[in-house]
């Protein structure tokens, strides 16, 4: 038994969830999860919104009331959101709350007592009808390098070039389209380059393990050499920089983020009543600690805050980091500015948590983008959840139901096809338990689904309409070995699709609570078995083009009546 603290990325509280959030970090967490949780792992499931940074105080602006207001607002609906789909925290927290200023200002003041950071004196734009020094992503201009028009204050799309803000030409505030002047200021920067050995040696360390495109990534970055990161802001939300000389200053969004999975661990230990027991997960070099995150995150999490936590010392690194690729809809990016999203709560207004997680899994955007269709996801229910496992299990209880007083009948006998059959739920069992500890959310379910088809062919060559009065016993034999099938399927399935799997348990009498050592377990025979009642209720094409409409009208690109 090992122990895991498991995190899916902070959403940035800033407007709903979207379907990509959920196939990128928040479905694979949860899958992970709850398979530690049925190997009985010790496990603990960790996540809060993100609150902190300069989109935040604009969309609070925008509605005229207080970041704070505006930020818990979006945590509710969050909240909310998650635990319609399943998404099964153990906290969540939120990063404008004062236990993590707290331990936001212990970091931040440790890494500068300890030498990692120092203060410098900065040129910036400073947008004077709006008060504020320019973020990089808030200001425009020309390209000095391509002479494109629209280049970033980060980076020219055009040409590709990594920029310095003061360096664009004619550059002009995006937010009120003034032009902005040069001002100075003073920043706190974390002198990554004191880390590069270290988090060298500790990449080298992942290699096998993690996937190529993470290690590979930082690898490149750490070839160029790091630079040193400005951790702090002009900005009057956010967590005060806690040192003399700092009015009006805060600390970097994505320096206090990461540290929100420790902050929330704490709320989490102090919540159940002992203080201390976010220490084990975060101090105790045995635990393991899981970041999921998007692939846009993968600079901060493999190489920002492993600097910090090596800084601080004496906590533990990330032991792993699955990123994945991005989700996109119908062949196109997803882009929220534009609205062209998939919001998951309103599509789990219209169709079943598992229909969608079903989807999410097996098409998870693991090793390449992944594209989400409304059609697919139709398909994915109706021809694989309603007529692959739904029918299976609907075919076999109803015969039970019918012609074997609704209790588990003998296993008589030893024919060559059920010895297979039973082969087959003990080898599913391990090649899923496989996939599951290393992550691989589609194998896992197309695992799954290939055992649900497996047992549909055993129950057509068995053929019970026909046994049933041939041979009582033998049908009755085969019934229970599909009684054994649905199960284990009822265990093995439920990281991807809990909800319909805590139904299927809920069939058998005695059944104990999930657990996947006794997935496959013998059945007591005569025990009562009941039907779940209809599991899958087919998807019809109206309730699809309905949501499909819905989600064209949120496109501001799409011309629509
Ligand atoms: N809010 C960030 C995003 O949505 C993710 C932050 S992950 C964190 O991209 F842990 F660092 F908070
Ligand atoms: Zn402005």
């Amino acid at each position: 038994m090992e122990r895991y603290l498991v995190t899916a990325a902070l959403p940035y509280a800033n407007g709903p969830l979207h379907l990509g959030h959920i196939a990128g970090a928040y479905l694979p967490a949860d899958i992970f999860v709850r398979f530690l949780r049925l190997t009985k792992h010790d496990a603990v499931f960790i996540c809060g919104t993100d609150e902190h940074g300069v989109p935040i105080t604009l969309a609070a602006e925008k509605r005229a009331i207080a970041p704070k207001v505006f930020v818990d607002e979006v945590h509710a609906h969050m909240e909310a959101t998650f635990a319609a789909l399943g998404i099964s925290f153990d906290n969540f927290s939120g990063t404008a709350r004062p236990a993590h200023y707290e331990t936001t200002i212990e970091f931040f003041l440790d890494l500068d007592k300890k030498g990692f950071l120092e203060k410098k004196s900065i040129v910036q734009l400073y947008c004077g009808s709006c008060n504020r020094f320019l973020p990089d992503r808030y200001v425009e201009g020309v390209c000095p390098r391509c002479s494109a028009a629209g280049a970033r204050g980060d980076q020219c799309e055009a040409c590709g070039s990594d920029l310095d803000q003061t360096e664009l030409v004619n550059p002009y505030c995006k937010i009120c389209g003034a032009i902005p002047v040069m001002r100075e200021t003073s920043h706190w920067f974390l002198k990554l380059s004191d880390f590069e050995g270290r988090l060298r040696e500790w990449l080298e360390s992942k290699r096998v393990a993690w996937k190529e495109n993470v290690v590979n990534f930082c690898n490149g970055l750490l070839a160029k050499g790091l630079p040193d990161r400005a951790i702090t802001r002009d900005l009057d939300w956010g967590v005060p920089v806690p040192l003399p000389g700092a009015e009006g200053k805060v600390i970097y969004v994505w320096f206090d983020a990461p540290i929100g999975y420790i902050s929330s661990t704490k709320e989490w230990a102090l919540k159940k009543g002992d203080a201390e027991a976010w220490k084990k997960y975060w101090q105790d070099p045995d635990t393991r600690v899981v970041h999921f995150i998007g692939k846009d995150n993968i600079v901060f999490h493999s190489l920002m805050w492993p600097a910090v936590l090596m800084g601080k010392g004496g906590y533990n690194l990330p032991w792993h980091i699955p990123a994945n690729e991005f989700l996109n809809i119908e062949g196109k990016k997803i882009s929220t500015s534009r609205g062209f999203a998939i919001w998951a709560h309103e599509f789990i207004e219209s169709f079943p948590a598992d229909a969608l997680r079903y989807y999410l899994a097996i098409i998870a955007p693991e090793a390449k983008d992944a594209d989400f269709t409304f059609k697919e996801f139709q398909a994915s229910y109706n021809n694989e959840l309603a007529d692959i496992l739904g029918n299976f299990i609907n075919r076999t209880i109803t015969f039970i139901e019918k012609y074997y007083n609704a209790v588990v009948p003998p296993l008589a006998g030893n024919d060559a096809e059920t010895a297979a059959m039973l082969a087959r739920i003990d080898e599913t069992g391990r090649t899923m338990e496989q996939a599951y500890a290393h992550f691989q959310v589609r194998r896992a379910a197309g695992l799954f689904m290939d055992l649900c088809r497996d047992a549909n062919k055993y129950f057509n060559d068995k053929a019970p309409w026909k046994s049933r009065k041939e041979d009582s016993a033998a049908c009755g034999s085969a019934l229970h070995c599909c009684l054994r099938i649905i199960r284990a399927l009822a265990v093995y399935g439920s990281p991807l699709i809990p909800f319909t799997c805590a139904k299927v348990q809920a069939m058998f009498s005695d059944a104990a609570p999930l657990d996947w050592k006794t997935a496959d377990a013998p059945l007591i025979v005569g025990a009562p078995v009941k039907s779940p009642g209809i599991l899958f209720p087919k998807i019809e094409d109206a309730a699809i083009a309905a949501e499909a409409e819905r989600f064209q009208k949120h496109d501001t690109n799409v011309p629509h009546t």
